[in-house]
């Protein structure tokens, strides 16, 4: 997720733009920057940083001028760094242009261009694409419109873009698809941006583009919208905005964190994208390719990393050994650190973390690599220091998760895992075709599955109202499940201050049933799996105890209906998925119960989203 902002009109676009740029921080801030066009010539400043570093860099030096562009960026090609930063500006000089999505087909876009001779100063996907933009309009000998319409047309990914000729700034052209794009329209004056913040004291009548939409924003004109794909002029709707700045941020939700966790269809596409192509039945993993002998030949595999990340890892410790017979050992970093570990050239390290500036991990994954280890690491923050260190790696792509409590984070890192572990058993001749083809296909379907789920929350919440006092929770789970019942209770500690400890189910008999009474809530994590009967087993032995259970449970289960106080169904699917799915309504029930005690939701006492201290 990026930020992006543009100004058509008679104030001067710098201070709009910048201002805008703070109130879409929340949505990426590795780097950011500023175009405007004055006295005929084009300024840009940009760098690595956040709004303010832009700001600093600025230092008054830029003419008034009444069109601009800004960018907040969440780097997914490219490191944060000054030059890919945006805005980019074609080869030409001609056009410069900011993009908030992912261009997959960059590099072949590139390709050729770089044959007729253009030349590249950033790694980013969005430089491909504004001289993929120039290159037509001057090829083709098209206006600035018709040659953002040919460009996309060719153009596989998600985009919402800004693009203006420099030597014509009178007219701003965007287009979106799947990244959010709103016009703004003033007296005299348009804004464009990736929510309305920027620009509600403006104006509150905006025009949202749909998928496929771009349109012409030009002074003394109504905003002209066409369908990218046909070309076909469009009457778009036109908005009176109610919101408030807060909760556009927020998305019209009450909390970062409902937001993120109602984001995970999206972040899900996100990281599969590109990377899962289920129709035609392959999987392609840049990273995993360059290193597949190591990960094929590894005598095992160490997944390292923290909290909700190491949670992750013990997902990935069942799919590894599961799928690709490898043997895992999971380790938290704090521990793996110190207790001088045999590590050999052999061995493969996975580095699992969201914000990629753990020190534990980072620390961890540097005495792994002195002693020869290889570093594979799945972070979501582009160019963060785990991801830098690494040898190889796979970003979650899950945008900014701002909750300090992870929710996307854990999903994306799963998808990722999960995607690793196939491709690699695949690679090793363990999966027969048609199995091969009913995980891709299956873990494709996830995201709709979630969306079905996330349609109600309302079970959720109602059994938080029942156990929001509760002074303790248990969470037991079996299999690829154990995990998530390590990570409800987690979501639980962090955000309602309430002790809950995750179990494997069986492990109750051993000492923990004792806990066990009319006051101790018990979330059973059931769904449909090859230890079904057992977990059943193991509710009736809390039932036996007067525990109250909290079954989450697969869709249309009757038999652990009959016997829960409470269930929560998810979608099926294959077991190897199922933490996925059933991992949501434990984010849900943690939400709800922290609402309802009044906590500090997104930001958690004690707590920070990213822990760069030991
Ligand atoms: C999880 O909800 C917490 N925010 C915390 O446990 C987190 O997972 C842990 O600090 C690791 O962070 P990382 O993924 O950024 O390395």
């Amino acid at each position: 997720m990026c930020g992006i902002v543009g100004y058509l009109g008679f104030r001067n676009a710098e201070p709009i733009i910048i201002k805008g740029l703070r109130r879409l921080e929340y949505r990426g801030y590795d780097s950011s920057g500023i175009a405007t066009v004055a006295n005929g010539g084009l300024q840009v400043v940009k760098c690595q940083g956040k709004v303010q570093d832009l700001v600093d860099k600025i230092d008054g030096s830029l003419a008034e001028s009444g069109i601009g562009i800004g960018h907040t960026r969440w780097a997914t090609h490219g490191v944060p760094n000054d030059v890919n930063a945006h805005p980019h500006v074609s080869a030409s000089g001609k056009l410069v242009l900011i993009h908030n999505g992912i261009i997959e087909n960059y590099a072949s876009i590139k390709e050729a261009l770089q044959s007729r001779g253009v030349e590249f100063k950033s790694d980013t996907d969005t430089e491909v694409l504004v001289n993929l933009i120039d290159d037509i309009r001057t090829v083709e000998g098209v206006n600035l419109a018709k040659a953002v319409r040919m460009a996309l047309n060719q153009v596989i990914g998600a985009y919402a873009i800004c693009v203006y000729e420099i030597d014509n700034p009178t007219k701003i052209v965007v287009a979106k698809k799947g990244s959010p794009l709103v016009v703004g329209i003033g007296e005299n004056e348009f804004f464009i941006a990736s929510d309305a913040t920027p620009f509600l004291e403006y104006t509150k009548t905006a025009i949202y583009l749909e998928d496929d939409e771009m349109a012409v924003v030009e002074l003394g004109e109504e905003v002209k919208v066409r369908s990218i794909p046909n070309n076909k002029a469009i009457n778009p709707y036109v908005h009176q905005l109610q919101m408030d700045i807060e909760a556009i941020e927020k998305g019209g939700y009450d909390h970062f964190m409902l937001k993120e966790i109602y984001e995970q269809p999206k972040s899900l596409r996100d990281a599969l994208r590109g990377r899962l192509l289920a129709d035609q039945g392959i999987i392609k993993m840049s990273g995993i390719f360059e290193y597949r002998e190591k990960l094929v030949n590894a005598d095992r595999i160490l997944i390292i990393g923290c909290g909700t990340s190491w949670h992750a890892g013990l997902v990935a410790e069942y799919l590894f050994e599961d799928l690709a017979r490898i043997p895992v050992e999971v380790e938290y970093a704090s521990e793996f650190r110190y207790r001088n570990p045999v590590i050999t050239e052999k061995d493969v390290v996975i580095a699992i973390s969201q914000s990629g500036e753990t020190a534990d991990t980072l620390a961890a994954i540097k005495l792994a690599k002195e002693r020869g280890a290889t570093i594979f690491g799945v972070c979501n923050v582009v160019g963060s220091s785990i991801a830098r260190e690494s040898d190889a790696g796979a970003y979650t792509h899950a945008g900014p998760e701002i909750g300090v409590a992870s929710t996307k984070a854990f999903t994306t890192q799963v998808a990722v895992l999960s995607l690793m572990a196939i491709q690699i058993a695949y690679e090793k001749g363990l999966l027969k075709e048609s199995y091969y083809y009913q995980l891709l296909a299956e873990l494709d379907a996830v995201p709709d599955k979630i969306e079905k789920m996330l349609e109600s929350d309302s079970k959720a919440k109602y059994i938080s109202s029942l156990f929001k006092d509760a002074p303790n929770f248990l969470y037991l789970g079996r299999g690829f499940n154990f995990p998530v019942a390590l990570e409800g209770a987690l979501k639980l500690k962090e955000i309602s201050y309430i002790h809950a400890e995750g179990y494997p189910a069986a492990e109750m008999k051993h000492g923990p049933i004792a806990l066990i009474d009319e006051n101790m809530p018990v979330v059973v994590i059931a769904p449909k799996s090859g230890q079904y009967e057992k977990i059943v087993s193991n509710i009736q032995e809390v039932k036996a105890r007067n525990g109250k259970v909290i079954a989450v449970v697969s869709k249309g289960d009757k038999e652990i209906a009959a016997m829960a106080d409470h269930v929560i169904e998810i979608e099926e699917s294959m077991e190897v998925f199922s933490p996925l799915l059933t991992t949501i309504p434990l984010q849900l029930l943690s939400y709800h119960i922290a609402v309802m005690r009044e906590c500090n939701v997104d930001q958690p006492r004690n707590l920070a989203k990213s822990v760069t201290v030991e």
